[in-house]
């Protein structure tokens, strides 16, 4: 199959609505979960251009990172440390305007300035994290969250 990824312009959400079902045709034929990780990653980064894009998967007590765009980042974290780990602890997606107030951030690049991670469930326990960075300060939001929630809910593992 041959993998082509058409980009689009307009808001976040029109942006979103056009990249999902591309994510769900790249996921729905392959079985691979890095290949399908690494190109999730590939497409968000594409389509929205963000400073950092991927995924931490959850390694026995410690998130481990996996495919990713962007900067080289930390390789693993603790439940309940960073955004990362916390978002894993309480299985709920959080959205860091900036990142200076949050308490324990882990600061992989310091050209971070806001995140947003959202966890993904398998039969209701948390098997990664999503993380994505942005150079900009509340980059990301309730329709981020609304529509990162969907993407994550098209990964099978
Ligand atoms: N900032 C994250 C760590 C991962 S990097 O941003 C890629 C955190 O606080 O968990």
């Amino acid at each position: 199959m041959a993998e082509t990824l058409t980009t689009i312009t307009g808001s976040k959400a029109e942006q979103y609505a056009a990249l999902l079902p591309q994510i769900e045709a790249l996921v729905t034929h392959e079985e691979d979960l890095i290949a399908n990780l690494a190109n999730v990653t590939a497409a968000l980064k594409e389509q929205f251009g963000w400073l950092w894009t991927g995924f931490y998967l959850v390694k026995e007590d410690e998130l481990v990172l996996g495919p990713f765009q962007g900067p080289i980042a930390c390789t693993r974290i603790r439940k309940g440390r960073g955004v990362c780990g916390t978002s894993w602890e309480r299985g709920e997606t959080i959205v860091v305007p900036d990142v200076e107030q949050f308490p324990g951030h882990i600061a992989c690049s310091s050209r971070s300035r806001s995140e947003i991670v959202v966890p993904v469930f398998k039969n209701g326990t948390v098997t990664a994290v999503l993380d994505v960075d942005s150079e900009a300060l509340a980059a990301f939001d309730d329709t981020d969250k609304h529509w990162l929630e969907q993407l994550v809910a098209l990964l099978r593992f």
